[in-house]
C-alpha cells in the first residue's frame, strides 16, 4: 500500500515528475545494509527526493516493514511516490512534511519509536538542475531557492533585504567565502540600481567582485550560502539532532549524510558526544559532567563513496555518511 499527501498536483504531473526527476542517490546500498537491522521495523527517511534511499531501504525490509518518507518539496513527493508505487512495496507512506516535524507525524500516527532514521541533506540534482528552482547559477532563473515553495522567503527576498552586514555575515558564515565583504558589497551596488531578481544577474555580480580565477568557487558558495539562509538548513539540522534521540527505539539507528563540513562538523560533534561516557574538558582530575553514554558510534570515521562511484556521480564526492545506534534505556552508561 503506499499513499502521497502532498500540495496538489494531478496525476499527470506526478507521472511526468517521476520520468523527469533525475537524481542518483549517493551510497545507498551501505546506507541501507547500515540502517536496516529488523526487517519488520518502522523506517523513516527524512528526505526522501526521488526516492533511491527509500528504495534501498524497503528492498531490505520484509511484508510487515514500513516507510514514512519525508520531503517539504511537493514536487519530490509526488516523484518519489510515483516512483515507489511502481514496485511491490511493503507499508510506505510519503508526506510533504519538513523532517524537524518528525515528533508530530508520528503521533498522528500513534508510533512511538522508530527502529531507524536516515537523512540526506541539501538539494537533489533535480533541484539544481532545474532552472526554474533558482538554484543553480549555471543557468538563468528566478532568484528562488525555496525547498517548500509554500514558504514566503525567497533569496531575492534576503538579497534585496537584508543590510549589507548581515549579507556577508550569511556569505562568511554558511558559504566559508573569504571575499564576502567584497561579495556583500558588490550585491548591495547592483541592487541599487534595480532589484537582484535573476540567478544570472547574481552569478555576474559575484564575479564582478571575486578575482577570474575563483569566480565558479565564489558563485557556487555565495549561492550555497543563500541557500541555507533561505531554508534555515543548519538550523533545522540542529534541531533534529536536539530532538530525535527519543524518538528511536532501543537498537534504532540514525544515519545522516552530509556534504559540506558545516553540516558534517554538527553531526560529528553530536554523535561523539552521544557515544561519550564523559565530556569534561580534557585535564580534568575527576569527572565532574554527569554525561551519559546513550549511544554507540557505528562510523568512527565517515564512510565515504568509493572511487568508482565517485566516477559514476560526482556529486557523492563531498558525501559523509556517520550513524549512530540508541542504547537500550537500562544500558545508558556513566563513567562514574
Ligand atoms: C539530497 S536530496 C535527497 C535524495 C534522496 N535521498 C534520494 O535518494 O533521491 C535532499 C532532499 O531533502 C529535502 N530536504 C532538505 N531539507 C529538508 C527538511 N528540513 N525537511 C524535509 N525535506 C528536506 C530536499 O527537498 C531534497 O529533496
Amino acid at each position: 500500500m503506499l499513499s502521497t499527501h502532498a500540495a496538489p498536483l494531478n496525476h499527470g504531473m506526478i507521472m511526468g515528475l517521476a520520468d523527469k526527476y533525475n537524481h542518483v542517490p549517493v551510497l545507498a546500498g551501505k546506507v541501507a545494509e547500515m540502517l536496516v537491522w529488523n526487517t519488520s521495523g518502522t523506517y523513516v527517511d527524512g528526505t526522501i527526493g526521488g526516492g533511491g534511499h527509500a528504495r534501498a531501504i524497503l528492498e531490505r525490509l520484509g511484508e510487515s516493514g514500513r516507510l514514512i518518507g519525508l520531503d517539504r518539496d511537493s514536487e519530490a513527493v509526488g516523484a518519489a511516490g510515483a516512483r515507489l508505487a511502481r514496485g511491490s512495496t511493503p507499508r510506505v507512506e510519503i508526506l510533504q512534511r519538513d523532517y524537524t516535524e518528525l515528533a508530530s507525524v508520528l503521533e498522528a500516527k500513534r508510533i512511538s519509536r522508530v527502529d531507524g532514521l536516515i537523512l540526506d541533506l541539501g538539494i537533489s540534482s533535480y533541484q539544481v538542475d532545474t532552472p526554474d528552482r533558482g538554484f543553480s547559477f549555471q543557468s538563468d532563473g528566478p532568484l528562488d531557492m525555496r525547498m517548500d515553495r509554500g514558504k514566503p522567503l525567497t533569496a531575492a527576498h534576503i538579497v534585496n533585504e537584508s543590510s549589507r552586514d548581515e549579507l556577508e555575515r550569511i556569505i562568511r558564515e554558511y558559504g566559508e567565502e573569504r571575499q564576502a565583504r567584497g561579495v556583500a558589497n558588490a550585491i548591495v551596488r547592483t541592487r541599487d540600481r534595480a532589484p537582484l531578481t535573476s540567478t544570472a544577474r547574481l552569478a555576474d555580480t559575484i564575479r564582478s567582485a571575486v578575482r577570474r580565477r575563483w569566480a565558479v568557487k565564489s558563485c557556487a558558495r555565495v549561492f550555497q550560502a543563500l541557500r541555507i539562509a533561505v531554508n534555515q538548513e543548519l538550523d533545522k539540522l540542529k534541531l533534529v539532532l536536539d530532538t530525535m534521540l527519543p524518538l528511536l527505539s532501543n537498537r534504532g539507528r540514525f544515519g545522516i549524510i552530509s556534504y559540506h563540513s558545516l553540516e558534517d562538523r554538527l553531526v560529528k560533534r553530536t554523535f561523539e558526544t552521544w557515544a561519550s561516557d564523559c565530556i569534561c574538558p580534557p585535564g580534568f582530575p575527576q569527572c565532574v559532567c554527569q554525561h551519559r553514554r546513550v549511544a554507540v558510534l557505528h562510523t568512527k570515521r565517515a564512510v565515504v563513496a568509493s572511487r568508482e562511484e565517485v566516477a559514476k556521480n560526482p556529486r557523492a564526492r563531498s558525501a559523509r555518511f556517520r550513524m549512530i545506534e540508541r542504547l537500550p534505556d537500562d544500558q545508558h552508561a556513566h563513567c562514574n
